[in-house]
Order: structure tokens, then C-alpha cells, then sequence
């Protein structure tokens, strides 16, 4: 009893906060289908709506074998369904089918968020998971959150905008060959189509909530989860700059007026002309 009530008193020494920093200006498709996942996805009906549903805690479990089934599972598929018209693309070069969470993660699998990107793009964000998973993990069983860095210039909007509905590109597989446009609403109308998610203010995370830290290096990162408490002080950011892991501590938390335009609050931004700044 006597030890319970003394381990009781020493401060539970949280772990490291490990961040991998997704440089958006590298790979915007996956990182507008990740910012779409993350920051706007739904609990199924019936789900508790607490505050951190949407925690987009990840969890890397080494090179345990189920990536492929995974992916596999989330309707990623060889062939690939952004490269035989299973799912639509924007653009032709949009063949490679990106998920959310990651198949290379514990999260991965049945129910992740969809979208067709570019091979390119698609690959850029696959290397630089690896590379974390190297030098930071060491291949070993890790947990860590994903930030959005560089999220402006018009190519994310989903890691922005307030909620704005499926644009049409965003998919879930159901199984059996079909996919279906993500519904972030779990009440499925619409003669038993899922219809374009049509913004709900109750059930998406509004920008002026998102936290925004000025990195070491001068550039902006936007958390993924919904959290609004914890200090990121000691938090370490890791950034993939041409293949090598840079780690970064956050100088600052961003607030009020000196935010991202996108991301104050509503009040601000009526007040003055927005600003944007340098990427
Ligand atoms: C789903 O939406 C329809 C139409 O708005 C409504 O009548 C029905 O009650 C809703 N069902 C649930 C479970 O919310
Ligand atoms: C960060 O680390 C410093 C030095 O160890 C410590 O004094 C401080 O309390 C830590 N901050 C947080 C929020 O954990
Ligand atoms: C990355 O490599 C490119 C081309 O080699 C170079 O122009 C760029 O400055 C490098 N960036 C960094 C951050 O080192």
C-alpha cells in the first residue's frame, strides 16, 4: 500500500513527444487527404463525441508483415483503383491511391480515408515515414503524432477550411470491389447513397480551434488532433529536409492575429484584410 501511495506521488513521467512534421509543400494530395482524415473525421454513430475523438495519436508497430494486408484491407489494391476509374481523379497523373491512416501504422486498414494523388507525391510522403520510422524509431515500436507543416498555398484546403464538404475525391472502401464517397455525416440518406458530406458546424473541427506552433527553422505546423491543453514546449518536430530527419522544438505557440489567416478566429478575420505569410 504504502508503495501505490508513494508511486502515486511521483509525476508520471510522460513519454517524448515525438511529432513527424509533414512538409505539405512536398506532397499536398496526401496531406489534404490526411488534414481531411484527421481534422474532420467522424465517430460512428452512436460514438461518444468527446473532446479528443478525433486524437490522431499513431502508432507504428516496427516492420510487423501487415502493412501490404492493410493497405490491402483499406482498398488500396494492385491494380491500383485510381489507375482503372474505381475512384475519380482530378488530373491523370493522380494514379496512386493515398490512405489514412497510414497502412504502415497500427491505425491503418478497414475504414481509412481515401484519396488519389499523384505517384510522386504519394512515394515523397511514404519516404519520409520511413525515414522517421529509421532514425527516429529505429524500426522499433514507437508512438508519434503527425503535424502539418507549410499547410498554405491553396493546395491543402482540407487542412484549413472549416469543414467544407467532400470534394468529391475523398473515398472509403466497403468491401466487395466498391467504394463510396466519404459521408463525414454517419446518418446515410439519400436513397442509400452516400451523398456529399454537407457541412455540419457541430461535427467538424472548426480552423480557428487548430493549434499553430512557430517551428525553430521559421516555418508553421499545425497539429492533427483536437487537443487544446497540451504544452508542446518540449515536444521535438521532426522534418524530412531531402531524405535526412531535422529535428526542431516549437519557439512558440501561434495565436490570435499572429496565426495563419485560415486558422483565426472568425472575429479577427472579418477585422482586417488577411495577410499571407512567407512559405
Ligand atoms: C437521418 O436524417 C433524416 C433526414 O434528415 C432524419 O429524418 C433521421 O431522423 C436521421 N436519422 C438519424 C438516426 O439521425
Ligand atoms: C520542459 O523541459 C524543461 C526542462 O527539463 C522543464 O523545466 C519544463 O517543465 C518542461 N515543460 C513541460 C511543459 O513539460
Ligand atoms: C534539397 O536538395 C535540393 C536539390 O539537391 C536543393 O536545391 C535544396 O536546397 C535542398 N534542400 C535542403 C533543405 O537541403
Amino acid at each position: 500500500m504504502r508503495a501505490l501511495t508513494l508511486i502515486a506521488f511521483v509525476p508520471f513521467a510522460l513519454g517524448q513527444l515525438d511529432m513527424l512534421n509533414l512538409d505539405c509543400t512536398n506532397y499536398p494530395g496526401p496531406c489534404n487527404n490526411d488534414c481531411y482524415a484527421a481534422m474532420e473525421e467522424l465517430p460512428a454513430s452512436g460514438e461518444d463525441l468527446g473532446a479528443d475523438f478525433c486524437s490522431q495519436t499513431l502508432n507504428y508497430n516496427g516492420p510487423d508483415g501487415q502493412s501490404n494486408s492493410r493497405r490491402r484491407a483499406a482498398g488500396c489494391v494492385s491494380p491500383s483503383p485510381c489507375g482503372n476509374g474505381k475512384l475519380p481523379t482530378q488530373s491523370s497523373d493522380e494514379n496512386t491511391c493515398d490512405e489514412y491512416p497510414y497502412a504502415s501504422t497500427v491505425e491503418g486498414g478497414s475504414g481509412s480515408i481515401l484519396r488519389c494523388t499523384s505517384d510522386d507525391e504519394n512515394s515523397a510522403e511514404g519516404s519520409d515515414l520511413s525515414a522517421f520510422f529509421n532514425s527516429v524509431c529505429g524500426y522499433e515500436p514507437c508512438t508519434f503524432e503527425i503535424t502539418f507543416g507549410n499547410p498554405g498555398g491553396g493546395s491543402t484546403p482540407y487542412c484549413l477550411d472549416g469543414g467544407g464538404a467532400n470534394d468529391g475525391y475523398q473515398y472509403q472502401y466497403q468491401g466487395n470491389g466498391n467504394y463510396q464517397l466519404y459521408n463525414r455525416d454517419s446518418n446515410v440518406t439519400n436513397e442509400g447513397r452516400w451523398g456529399l458530406h454537407q457541412p455540419d458546424p457541430a461535427h467538424y473541427f472548426p480552423p480557428h480551434l487548430r493549434r499553430e506552433f512557430l517551428l525553430e527553422d521559421g516555418s508553421r505546423t499545425v497539429l492533427s488532433t483536437r487537443d487544446q491543453t497540451t504544452s508542446y514546449q518540449n515536444a521535438t518536430f521532426h522534418t524530412v529536409r531531402n531524405g535526412t530527419v531535422i529535428k526542431h522544438r516549437a519557439v512558440k505557440e501561434l495565436l490570435g492575429s499572429a496565426k495563419s489567416p485560415e486558422l483565426q478566429h472568425p472575429a479577427l478575420r472579418a477585422s482586417k484584410r488577411a495577410v499571407q505569410f512567407a512559405s
